[in-house]
């Protein structure tokens, strides 16, 4: 029984998550989610348009991911991988080599992100659209 954990924001969900959860949950049994805070977001600048709760409930009903947990700290992972017994933790390419340091803990794993989607280019393409 392999258990999985990766962490992200989620929000205006897109085929790019969904291509992650699932790559993600086919390396093992257990997939759990560190989705971030809202107060975490806010502390990197970064705002959501749905709220955690939202964002939770959305998460909750894909069929890759068991279990939602929350982020609210860079520093929680090794806790986090710890106290849910993690064997992998998978990011995305973009997060590539800035986890190295939980190889003492778990496997790290980066996947190539899908090409040409991201929660931020579709805020700036509505934007655009009239
Ligand atoms: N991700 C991916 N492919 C994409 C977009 C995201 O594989 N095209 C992955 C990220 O690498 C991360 C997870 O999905 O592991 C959650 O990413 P998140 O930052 O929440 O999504 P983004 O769309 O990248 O959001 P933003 O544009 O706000 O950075």
């Amino acid at each position: 029984m392999k258990r999985i954990i990766t962490y992200g924001t989620f929000d205006l969900l897109h085929h790019g998550h969904i291509n992650i959860l699932k790559r993600a949950k086919e390396m093992g049994d257990y997939l759990i989610v560190g989705l971030s805070s809202d107060e975490f977001n806010a502390s990197k600048g970064k705002g959501a348009y749905h709220s955690y709760a939202e964002r939770k409930m959305i998460l909750e009903a894909i069929k890759y991911v068991d279990e939602v947990i929350p982020e609210n700290t860079w520093d929680q992972k090794i806790s986090d991988i710890k106290n849910n017994e993690v064997d992998i933790f998978v990011m995305g390419s973009d997060w590539e080599g800035k986890f190295d340091e939980l190889t003492d803990h778990c496997e790290v794993i980066y996947l190539p992100r899908t090409d040409g989607i991201s929660t931020s280019k579709i805020k700036t393409d509505l934007l655009n659209k009239r």
